[in-house]
């Protein structure tokens, strides 16, 4: 594969939103530490940048995010006392979060939006594609997205998105993309993207998934970039204008996922998410799943 520009190596993790959806649970933590079986979704999504060989993560936090950092420090009275007691599986759980390697962290002072807490990550970057992971969407480790999204960008030297097809009843709640096939490729073309369009306005059922792997153009654009829908940066809003440019580090392209994505950002979301993974689980899936057949509420 023709490569265009320097491999990715640098992953951009935004976590400085309210997390409105989820009060009053978010109310003095973070909802990317919301438990999903027994880690953090946080956990879940800085395993899959390190799987896809990103070996540096910056984190962006804010306000009320202090638990997100202690998560991934060491806890050396913790892991003494779990040694003390003999307890390796205990010790190996906590020095796993530790163990993923050295993250960095920027505060956005005010949630502005997606896209200027992508831009918080700007002088961390530097000139460099660079991989952006949203904390409540997780993407099972048995599926490939990011790193597809890695060798497109560098085939094609713009910025990348990952998609999935929802019901057209759905695409309100998403980023939508306007695209068209590319010839002889399995990755297509973004004409256009459109915030939370109403149903009659949608292009497409194709919506916007939190996976990124963007040229360090953006950071020019999102610059310029007005504050959109809701009043808030939008991230879709930079990508419209280089999907609309030309030249150097314009053009948008897009990866259709079709594997297994979960989204935590909201209650009922998140409770599919728990319960799925939870069933899966060794240790008590086939308990959970018998349980579940008796449950009648
Ligand atoms: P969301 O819109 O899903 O997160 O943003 P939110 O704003 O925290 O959630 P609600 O809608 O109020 O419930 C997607 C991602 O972008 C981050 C969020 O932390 C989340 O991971 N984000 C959003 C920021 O880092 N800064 C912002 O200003 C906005």
């Amino acid at each position: 594969m023709k490569t265009l520009g320097k491999s990715v190596r640098k992953a951009v993790i935004p976590a400085a939103g309210l997390g409105t959806r989820f009060l009053p649970a978010t109310k003095a933590m973070p909802k990317e530490m919301l438990p999903v079986v027994d880690a953090p979704a946080i956990q879940y999504v800085v395993e899959e940048a390190v799987s896809a060989g990103l070996t540096d993560v910056l984190m962006i936090t804010g306000r009320n995010k202090r638990a997100l950092e202690d998560h991934f420090d060491r806890a050396p009275a913790l892991e003494r006392t779990l040694e003390l007691k003999g307890d390796q599986v205990r010790l190996d759980a906590v020095q796993h979060a530790s163990g993923l390697g050295p993250i960095h962290y920027v505060r956005q002072g005010e949630p502005k939006g997606l896209g200027h807490a992508v831009l918080c990550g700007r002088q961390h970057v530097g000139d460099e594609p660079f991989a952006v992971l949203l904390g409540d969407d997780l993407i099972d480790e048995r599926d490939e997205l990011l790193t597809t999204m890695m060798d497109v960008q560098a085939k094609t030297g713009g910025s990348v998105i990952a998609l999935i097809e929802v019901e057209p009843s759905q695409i309100s709640a998403y980023g939508c993309a306007d695209i068209s096939a590319i010839e002889g490729e399995d990755y297509v073309r973004v004409n256009s993207l459109v915030e939370k369009p109403s149903v009659d306005e949608a292009p497409s059922n194709l919506a916007v998934i939190g996976r990124y792997v963007l040229h360090p153009a953006v950071f020019d654009v999102l610059e310029e970039t007005e504050p959109g829908r809701g009043g808030e940066i939008q991230l879709t809003d930079a990508l419209q204008t280089l999907a609309a440019g030309e030249g150097e580090g314009s053009g948008v392209y897009g990866v259709v996922f079709r594997g297994r994505r979960y989204d935590t950002g909201d209650k009922l979301s998140y409770l599919k998410a728990v319960i799925t993974l939870a069933s899966e689980r060794a240790e008590f899936g086939e308990d959970l799943k018998t349980w579940m057949k008796t449950f009648s509420g």
